[in-house]
Protein backbone atom coordinates (compact mmCIF):
# COMPACT_ATOMS: atom_id res chain seq x y z
CA UNK A 1 0.00 0.00 0.00
CA UNK A 2 3.04 2.54 1.17
CA UNK A 3 4.51 1.57 -1.90
CA UNK A 4 1.85 2.25 -4.39
CA UNK A 5 1.07 5.59 -2.52
CA UNK A 6 5.05 6.90 -2.90
CA UNK A 7 4.73 5.95 -6.54
CA UNK A 8 1.88 8.22 -7.03
CA UNK A 9 3.68 10.86 -5.33
CA UNK A 10 6.25 10.20 -8.20
CA UNK A 11 3.97 10.19 -10.85
CA UNK A 12 1.62 13.39 -9.38
CA UNK A 13 5.38 15.49 -9.55
CA UNK A 14 6.42 14.56 -13.03
CA UNK A 15 2.68 15.46 -14.41
CA UNK A 16 2.73 17.94 -16.99
CA UNK A 17 0.64 19.27 -19.31
CA UNK A 18 -0.30 22.34 -21.39
CA UNK A 19 -4.06 21.40 -21.72
CA UNK A 20 -6.95 22.98 -19.24
CA UNK A 21 -8.65 19.56 -19.88
CA UNK A 22 -5.61 17.50 -19.27
CA UNK A 23 -5.38 19.55 -15.72
CA UNK A 24 -8.93 18.93 -15.61
CA UNK A 25 -8.53 15.29 -15.73
CA UNK A 26 -5.77 15.12 -13.69
CA UNK A 27 -7.31 17.10 -11.02
CA UNK A 28 -10.62 15.00 -11.31
CA UNK A 29 -8.21 11.71 -10.94
CA UNK A 30 -7.35 12.56 -7.84
CA UNK A 31 -8.87 14.80 -5.59
CA UNK A 32 -12.29 14.83 -7.61
CA UNK A 33 -15.08 13.66 -4.85
CA UNK A 34 -14.70 10.13 -6.38
CA UNK A 35 -10.81 10.09 -6.83
CA UNK A 36 -7.81 8.39 -6.04
CA UNK A 37 -7.39 10.02 -3.11
CA UNK A 38 -10.67 9.60 -1.46
CA UNK A 39 -10.62 6.13 -2.10
CA UNK A 40 -6.95 5.72 0.00
CA UNK A 41 -8.35 7.67 2.54
CA UNK A 42 -11.06 5.11 2.40
CA UNK A 43 -8.40 2.29 2.71
CA UNK A 44 -6.65 3.44 6.30
CA UNK A 45 -9.29 1.56 8.54
CA UNK A 46 -7.63 -1.70 6.78
CA UNK A 47 -4.33 -0.54 7.34
CA UNK A 48 -2.12 -2.18 9.93
CA UNK A 49 -2.14 0.20 12.87
CA UNK A 50 1.93 -0.30 12.78
CA UNK A 51 1.79 1.22 9.38
CA UNK A 52 -0.86 3.62 10.22
CA UNK A 53 1.16 6.69 10.92
CA UNK A 54 3.46 5.95 7.70
CA UNK A 55 0.71 5.37 5.73
CA UNK A 56 -1.23 8.69 6.74
CA UNK A 57 2.04 10.87 6.34
CA UNK A 58 2.42 9.40 2.68
CA UNK A 59 -1.41 10.00 2.14
CA UNK A 60 -1.25 13.88 2.75
CA UNK A 61 2.03 14.41 0.95
CA UNK A 62 0.14 13.08 -2.11
CA UNK A 63 -2.49 15.31 -1.45
CA UNK A 64 -0.70 18.18 -1.09
CA UNK A 65 1.32 17.55 -3.83
CA UNK A 66 -1.72 16.85 -6.19
CA UNK A 67 -2.89 20.30 -4.95
CA UNK A 68 0.03 22.06 -5.91
CA UNK A 69 0.44 20.57 -9.27
CA UNK A 70 -3.32 21.42 -10.01
CA UNK A 71 -2.33 25.55 -8.91
CA UNK A 72 1.08 25.56 -10.61
CA UNK A 73 -0.78 24.07 -13.77
CA UNK A 74 -3.38 26.53 -14.14
CA UNK A 75 -1.51 29.39 -13.15
CA UNK A 76 1.15 28.78 -15.76
CA UNK A 77 -1.86 27.95 -18.16
CA UNK A 78 -3.72 31.72 -17.40
CA UNK A 79 0.01 33.25 -17.91
CA UNK A 80 0.19 31.92 -21.08
CA UNK A 81 -3.45 32.37 -22.60
CA UNK A 82 -2.58 36.27 -21.68
CA UNK A 83 0.57 36.03 -23.41
CA UNK A 84 -1.36 34.51 -26.32
CA UNK A 85 -3.99 37.13 -26.28
CA UNK A 86 -2.55 40.18 -25.69
CA UNK A 87 -5.85 42.41 -24.68
CA UNK A 88 -7.15 39.28 -22.04
CA UNK A 89 -10.63 39.36 -21.62
CA UNK A 90 -12.16 42.27 -23.82
CA UNK A 91 -15.16 41.98 -22.30
CA UNK A 92 -14.02 42.66 -18.66
CA UNK A 93 -14.39 46.07 -16.86
CA UNK A 94 -12.33 48.71 -17.68
CA UNK A 95 -10.05 50.13 -15.27
CA UNK A 96 -12.55 52.81 -12.88
CA UNK A 97 -11.18 56.47 -14.44
CA UNK A 98 -11.38 58.75 -12.29
CA UNK A 99 -13.65 61.64 -13.03
CA UNK A 100 -12.53 65.73 -12.12
CA UNK A 101 -14.58 67.89 -10.80
CA UNK A 102 -15.96 71.40 -11.63
CA UNK A 103 -14.28 74.22 -9.59
CA UNK A 104 -16.69 75.76 -6.80
CA UNK A 105 -16.10 79.11 -8.45
CA UNK A 106 -17.09 77.87 -11.67
CA UNK A 107 -20.33 75.83 -10.23
CA UNK A 108 -21.73 79.47 -8.89
CA UNK A 109 -20.92 81.13 -11.78
CA UNK A 110 -23.10 78.76 -14.15
CA UNK A 111 -26.35 78.75 -11.62
CA UNK A 112 -25.61 82.59 -11.76
CA UNK A 113 -25.85 82.44 -15.36
CA UNK A 114 -28.49 80.17 -16.20
CA UNK A 115 -30.48 82.35 -13.40
CA UNK A 116 -30.44 85.32 -15.83
CA UNK A 117 -30.20 83.52 -19.26
CA UNK A 118 -33.63 82.44 -18.36
CA UNK A 119 -34.96 85.85 -18.34
CA UNK A 120 -33.24 87.43 -21.07
CA UNK A 121 -29.86 88.27 -20.24
CA UNK A 122 -26.69 87.45 -22.22
CA UNK A 123 -23.42 86.75 -21.14
CA UNK A 124 -20.30 89.72 -22.23
CA UNK A 125 -17.12 89.34 -21.24
CA UNK A 126 -14.55 92.23 -21.91
CA UNK A 127 -10.81 92.18 -20.83
CA UNK A 128 -8.99 91.73 -17.81
CA UNK A 129 -6.74 94.17 -18.79
CA UNK A 130 -7.82 97.90 -19.09
CA UNK A 131 -7.64 101.30 -19.65
CA UNK A 132 -8.81 103.68 -16.88
CA UNK A 133 -11.90 105.33 -19.27
CA UNK A 134 -13.82 101.84 -19.03
CA UNK A 135 -12.66 100.91 -15.31
CA UNK A 136 -13.13 103.99 -13.67
CA UNK A 137 -13.78 107.75 -15.87
CA UNK A 138 -16.50 106.50 -18.20
CA UNK A 139 -18.30 104.97 -14.35
CA UNK A 140 -18.35 108.39 -13.28
CA UNK A 141 -15.44 107.80 -10.96
CA UNK A 142 -14.21 111.30 -10.06
CA UNK A 143 -10.49 111.58 -10.43
CA UNK A 144 -9.11 111.69 -7.23
CA UNK A 145 -11.36 108.80 -5.59
CA UNK A 146 -9.87 106.44 -3.38
CA UNK A 147 -10.53 103.19 -5.40
CA UNK A 148 -7.88 105.12 -8.02
CA UNK A 149 -5.27 105.01 -5.32
CA UNK A 150 -2.50 102.62 -5.20
CA UNK A 151 -3.35 100.72 -2.12
CA UNK A 152 -6.46 99.80 -4.23
CA UNK A 153 -5.44 99.14 -7.82
CA UNK A 154 -2.94 97.51 -9.45
CA UNK A 155 -1.50 99.76 -12.72
CA UNK A 156 0.43 98.21 -15.21
CA UNK A 157 0.97 101.63 -16.84
CA UNK A 158 0.89 105.30 -15.87
CA UNK A 159 -0.16 108.06 -18.12
CA UNK A 160 -2.09 106.62 -19.76
CA UNK A 161 -2.94 104.74 -16.78
CA UNK A 162 -3.41 101.12 -17.79
CA UNK A 163 -4.16 98.92 -14.61
CA UNK A 164 -5.80 95.32 -14.04
CA UNK A 165 -10.27 95.47 -13.88
CA UNK A 166 -11.50 96.18 -10.28
CA UNK A 167 -14.47 95.41 -11.49
CA UNK A 168 -16.44 94.00 -14.58
CA UNK A 169 -18.48 97.09 -14.57
CA UNK A 170 -15.54 98.10 -17.16
CA UNK A 171 -17.40 95.24 -19.48
CA UNK A 172 -20.47 96.91 -19.39
CA UNK A 173 -18.96 100.27 -20.36
CA UNK A 174 -17.67 98.70 -23.12
CA UNK A 175 -21.24 96.76 -23.95
CA UNK A 176 -23.05 99.74 -23.52
CA UNK A 177 -20.52 101.63 -26.28
CA UNK A 178 -21.44 98.89 -28.98
CA UNK A 179 -24.88 98.07 -28.39
CA UNK A 180 -27.91 100.10 -28.82
CA UNK A 181 -30.84 99.65 -26.20
CA UNK A 182 -32.62 97.87 -24.93
CA UNK A 183 -29.57 95.95 -23.44
CA UNK A 184 -29.88 93.05 -20.99
CA UNK A 185 -26.68 91.69 -19.90
CA UNK A 186 -24.56 89.80 -17.33
CA UNK A 187 -20.40 90.14 -16.79
CA UNK A 188 -18.92 87.30 -15.10
CA UNK A 189 -15.28 87.83 -15.04
CA UNK A 190 -12.13 87.81 -12.56
CA UNK A 191 -11.17 91.06 -11.18
CA UNK A 192 -8.27 91.74 -9.26
CA UNK A 193 -8.36 94.27 -5.84
CA UNK A 194 -4.69 95.78 -4.36
CA UNK A 195 -6.21 94.24 -0.80
CA UNK A 196 -4.37 91.93 1.82
CA UNK A 197 -5.09 88.54 1.88
CA UNK A 198 -6.99 86.98 4.88
CA UNK A 199 -9.73 84.19 5.14
CA UNK A 200 -12.45 86.82 3.87
CA UNK A 201 -10.56 88.89 1.13
CA UNK A 202 -8.45 87.71 -1.82
CA UNK A 203 -6.85 90.04 -3.98
CA UNK A 204 -8.11 88.26 -6.55
CA UNK A 205 -12.07 87.18 -6.77
CA UNK A 206 -14.29 86.94 -9.14
CA UNK A 207 -17.46 89.32 -10.24
CA UNK A 208 -20.79 88.82 -12.08
CA UNK A 209 -22.54 92.33 -13.04
CA UNK A 210 -25.66 92.98 -14.61
CA UNK A 211 -26.92 96.02 -16.65
CA UNK A 212 -30.49 96.50 -18.06
CA UNK A 213 -30.96 99.34 -20.28
CA UNK A 214 -34.78 100.16 -21.99
CA UNK A 215 -37.20 102.66 -21.65
CA UNK A 216 -39.37 103.13 -18.76
CA UNK A 217 -36.82 100.80 -16.50
CA UNK A 218 -37.58 101.73 -12.71
CA UNK A 219 -36.53 100.62 -9.29
CA UNK A 220 -39.23 98.08 -8.98
CA UNK A 221 -37.91 96.07 -11.98
CA UNK A 222 -34.57 95.81 -10.23
CA UNK A 223 -36.67 94.94 -7.01
CA UNK A 224 -38.54 92.54 -8.75
CA UNK A 225 -35.34 90.75 -10.60
CA UNK A 226 -33.47 90.57 -7.49
CA UNK A 227 -36.00 88.43 -5.78
CA UNK A 228 -36.34 86.61 -8.57
CA UNK A 229 -32.71 85.60 -8.54
CA UNK A 230 -32.23 85.39 -4.69
CA UNK A 231 -35.47 82.65 -4.28
CA UNK A 232 -33.50 80.70 -7.31
CA UNK A 233 -30.76 80.85 -5.76
CA UNK A 234 -31.11 80.73 -2.76
CA UNK A 235 -34.15 79.56 -2.08
CA UNK A 236 -34.78 82.08 0.14
CA UNK A 237 -37.53 85.07 -0.22
CA UNK A 238 -36.77 88.07 1.90
CA UNK A 239 -34.68 90.71 0.38
CA UNK A 240 -34.23 94.13 1.89
CA UNK A 241 -32.53 97.23 0.25
CA UNK A 242 -30.44 99.31 2.33
CA UNK A 243 -29.42 102.61 0.71
CA UNK A 244 -25.88 102.74 -0.34
CA UNK A 245 -23.61 104.52 -2.15
CA UNK A 246 -21.77 103.93 -6.22
CA UNK A 247 -20.27 106.62 -8.37
CA UNK A 248 -22.26 104.92 -11.28
CA UNK A 249 -25.25 104.61 -10.08
CA UNK A 250 -27.90 107.11 -8.35
CA UNK A 251 -29.83 105.67 -6.08
CA UNK A 252 -27.83 103.02 -5.21
CA UNK A 253 -28.44 100.06 -2.57
CA UNK A 254 -27.03 96.78 -1.16
CA UNK A 255 -28.60 93.94 -0.94
CA UNK A 256 -29.64 91.61 1.87
CA UNK A 257 -31.21 88.37 1.95
CA UNK A 258 -32.71 87.09 5.01
CA UNK A 259 -30.64 84.34 5.92
CA UNK A 260 -32.41 82.69 8.97
CA UNK A 261 -31.38 82.17 12.35
CA UNK A 262 -31.52 78.76 13.10
CA UNK A 263 -28.15 76.94 13.25
CA UNK A 264 -25.18 78.30 15.26
CA UNK A 265 -23.35 78.56 11.80
CA UNK A 266 -26.43 81.16 10.56
CA UNK A 267 -25.77 82.99 14.00
CA UNK A 268 -22.18 83.60 13.03
CA UNK A 269 -22.10 84.54 9.59
CA UNK A 270 -24.99 86.92 9.89
CA UNK A 271 -23.48 88.09 13.47
CA UNK A 272 -26.47 87.26 14.92
CA UNK A 273 -29.10 89.62 12.89
CA UNK A 274 -30.46 86.79 10.36
CA UNK A 275 -29.40 89.16 6.99
CA UNK A 276 -27.11 88.79 4.75
CA UNK A 277 -25.35 91.34 2.28
CA UNK A 278 -25.38 89.46 -1.39
CA UNK A 279 -24.35 92.66 -3.43
CA UNK A 280 -24.71 96.06 -4.55
CA UNK A 281 -27.02 97.57 -7.01
CA UNK A 282 -28.38 100.64 -8.69
CA UNK A 283 -30.48 102.85 -10.88
CA UNK A 284 -27.43 103.67 -13.54
CA UNK A 285 -26.12 107.27 -13.12
CA UNK A 286 -27.62 109.33 -16.21
CA UNK A 287 -23.86 110.43 -16.45
CA UNK A 288 -22.69 107.26 -17.06
CA UNK A 289 -25.46 106.67 -19.88
CA UNK A 290 -23.85 109.41 -21.71
CA UNK A 291 -20.27 108.65 -21.43
CA UNK A 292 -21.70 105.28 -23.24
CA UNK A 293 -23.68 107.27 -26.01
CA UNK A 294 -27.02 106.57 -24.77
CA UNK A 295 -29.56 109.28 -23.91
CA UNK A 296 -30.81 109.51 -20.62
CA UNK A 297 -33.67 111.26 -21.20
CA UNK A 298 -34.95 108.26 -23.63
CA UNK A 299 -33.35 105.17 -21.27
CA UNK A 300 -33.20 104.56 -18.03
CA UNK A 301 -31.45 101.21 -16.91
CA UNK A 302 -30.43 99.47 -13.35
CA UNK A 303 -27.01 97.29 -12.55
CA UNK A 304 -25.73 95.16 -9.80
CA UNK A 305 -22.88 93.06 -9.08
CA UNK A 306 -21.68 90.47 -6.84
CA UNK A 307 -18.92 88.29 -5.86
CA UNK A 308 -18.93 84.50 -7.25
CA UNK A 309 -16.65 83.88 -4.13
CA UNK A 310 -18.97 85.04 -1.44
CA UNK A 311 -22.08 83.56 -2.51
CA UNK A 312 -20.07 80.21 -2.95
CA UNK A 313 -19.00 80.20 0.46
CA UNK A 314 -22.54 80.94 1.50
CA UNK A 315 -23.58 77.94 -0.47
CA UNK A 316 -21.46 75.54 0.87
CA UNK A 317 -20.35 76.86 4.02
CA UNK A 318 -16.92 77.42 3.16
CA UNK A 319 -14.90 78.72 5.76
CA UNK A 320 -11.96 80.68 4.08
CA UNK A 321 -11.87 82.24 0.94
CA UNK A 322 -8.09 81.19 0.16
CA UNK A 323 -9.55 77.71 -0.29
CA UNK A 324 -10.85 78.12 -3.42
CA UNK A 325 -7.44 79.10 -4.88
CA UNK A 326 -5.34 76.18 -3.21
CA UNK A 327 -5.99 73.27 -5.93
CA UNK A 328 -6.64 71.33 -2.57
CA UNK A 329 -7.81 67.74 -4.16
CA UNK A 330 -9.40 67.17 -0.91
CA UNK A 331 -11.26 70.29 -1.55
CA UNK A 332 -12.02 70.53 -4.67
CA UNK A 333 -13.77 66.96 -4.69
CA UNK A 334 -16.26 67.39 -2.65
CA UNK A 335 -17.53 69.26 -5.64
CA UNK A 336 -17.55 65.60 -7.98
CA UNK A 337 -21.02 65.20 -7.14
CA UNK A 338 -22.85 68.76 -8.44
CA UNK A 339 -22.40 69.50 -12.04
N1 LIG B 1 -19.04 97.50 -9.22
C1 LIG B 1 -19.46 97.34 -7.87
C2 LIG B 1 -18.35 96.62 -7.10
O1 LIG B 1 -17.42 96.17 -7.70
C3 LIG B 1 -20.72 96.53 -7.75
C4 LIG B 1 -21.90 97.24 -8.35
C5 LIG B 1 -22.24 97.03 -9.66
C6 LIG B 1 -22.67 98.10 -7.60
C7 LIG B 1 -23.33 97.68 -10.21
C8 LIG B 1 -23.75 98.75 -8.14
C9 LIG B 1 -24.07 98.51 -9.45
O2 LIG B 1 -18.41 96.51 -5.89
Amino acid sequence: MLDKVKELIGEVNAFKSSSNEEVEAFRIKYLGSKGLLKELFAEFKNVDPEFRKDFGQALNNLKKSAEEKVVTLQVSLENSFEEKNFYGDLTRPSEPIELGSRHPISIVKNKIIDIFNRIGFTVSEGPEIEDDWHNFTALNLPEYHPARDMQDTFFIEKDPDILLRTHTSSVQVRYMEEHAPPIRTISPGRVFRNEDISSRSHCIFHQVEGLYIDTDVSFADLKQTLLYFTKELFGKSKIRLRPSFFPFTEPSAEVDIYWGLETETDYKITKGTGWLEIMGCGMVDPNVLKNANIDPTKYSGYAFGMGIERIAMLLYQIPDIRMFYENDKRFLEQFKSVI
